[in-house]
């Protein structure tokens, strides 16, 4: 096997993917390195998740940092660019959907480098989402695309990607929960932030959701309201906060707002709750295997696999009190099995397609 594989993350969800992918490469004797851009960087959104999940220390940190999108994907660019023309990869391997994904994918593929795309095909039509524009870009790159589910197979296919380059191979996100699972602590996280005994975590950070003055005070009046049923305890995303924050959420009665949360004691939270009402991608997969039911508070998902097989439900603003009434009441119909290949080794599955791969062209 001749040169290294270049791993490129930059976000707390790149994280909890790449762990379970370095593992199983690692594990398989490949040389590898870890970059990391930097475009989540206080230690809350970074630091800690190379802590709790074992992740080698990367390799360098390109500390992009935050800026608007022009910006940071330029400065992404070219900080990538001289990174990788310096290391000189077999191949690129990118996660999920950030904005680091796209500018490493462009730079491998200018650079005649391959790419492996891991959580490839998932689409959720809504291009005024700043992750659908990455990842249908990233897909067109890619040589090697890891998909999570058989909805993104067929997408990849109807897009034209040649079948041989699509590999099926389950969620590495949901390798990393169930590695960490016997560590997830719900009745002490419950007492460590003084919850009783029913409670609901929420995360909110999509633009949609958040940005703006109009859209933060809605969300924080629709949560005031879900607060008058259910305790919820907030662990705020950076981009939410001053909205957030300024249409009144922090002084809601029933609402328990916190700093971004390290994995294990979010996963723990999450673990305990009755409800989770959340925009975030991730959390919907976690909630489907977890079995707790998740409201999502989006109009689409690029993940129907956590409706179709899981506890997911998208709702919209006047329909998630009701909602959540009707699952305390006992109402959420019982979760199917959970989506196919979700069974903690994607990773491995992965590590096999690249090292294959790299035997034939390395
Ligand atoms: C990014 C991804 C989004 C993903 C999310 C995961 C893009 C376009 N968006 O959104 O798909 O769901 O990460 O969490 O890549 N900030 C801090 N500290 C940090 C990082 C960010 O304070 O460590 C603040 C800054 O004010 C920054 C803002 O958060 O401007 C947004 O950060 P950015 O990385 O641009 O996008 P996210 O909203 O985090
Ligand atoms: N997460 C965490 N602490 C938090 C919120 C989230 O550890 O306070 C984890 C959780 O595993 C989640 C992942 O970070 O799935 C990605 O989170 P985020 O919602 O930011 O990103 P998305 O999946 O929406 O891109």
């Amino acid at each position: 096997m001749n040169g290294c594989v270049l791993h490129v993350v930059g976000t707390r969800p790149n994280f909890v993917k790449a762990a379970p992918v370095v593992a199983a490469l690692g594990a398989a004797g490949c040389d590898q390195v870890l970059v990391h851009t930097g475009q989540h960087y206080d230690a809350r959104m970074s630091d800690i998740f190379f802590r709790q999940l074992g992740l080698p220390r990367p390799d360098t940190d390109l500390g992009v940092g935050s800026g608007s999108h022009a910006r940071q994907t330029a400065d992404l660019l070219v900080a990538l660019e001289g990174e990788l023309a310096a290391r000189a990869p077999a191949l690129v391997t990118v996660y999920g959907d950030v904005n680091s994904t796209l500018a490493a994918a462009l730079v491998a593929a200018k650079l005649g480098v391959p790419v492996a795309h891991v959580e490839a095909g998932l689409r959720s039509f809504d291009m005024a989402m700043p992750e659908e524009v990455n990842r249908r870009l990233v897909d067109q790159l890619a040589e090697l695309l890891f998909a999570t589910s058989p909805e993104a197979v067929g997408h990849l296919a109807r897009e034209g990607v040649a079948a041989e380059r699509i590999h099926l191979v389950g969620n590495p996100m949901i390798d990393t929960l169930l590695t960490h699972l016997e560590q997830f602590d719900a009745a002490g996280a419950r007492a460590a932030h003084r919850l009783p005994e029913r409670y609901g975590v929420v995360t909110l950070h999509r633009p949609a959701n958040v940005d703006d003055p109009q859209s933060a005070a809605a969300a924080a009046r629709v949560l005031a309201d879900a607060a008058r049923h259910l305790d919820l305890v907030v662990p705020l995303h950076p981009r939410g906060r001053a909205a957030l924050s300024a249409a009144g959420l922090a002084d809601t009665p029933g609402v328990h707002l916190l700093d971004p949360l390290g994995y294990v004691e979010f996963m723990s939270l999450v673990r305990g709750a009755a409800a989770v009402i959340t925009d975030s991608g991730g959390v919907q997969e976690e909630t489907t295997v977890l079995g707790v039911p998740c409201l999502t508070l989006r109009t689409t998902t690029e993940r129907p696999v956590t409706v179709t097989h899981g506890t997911n439900r998208l709702v919209r603003h006047g329909e998630l009190v009701p909602a959540l009434r009707k699952l305390l009441d006992g109402g959420g119909a019982a979760p199917p099995e959970g989506p196919p290949l979700w069974d903690g080794r994607a990773g491995g599955r992965i590590a096999r397609v690249i090292t294959g791969w790299l035997e034939r062209h390395g």
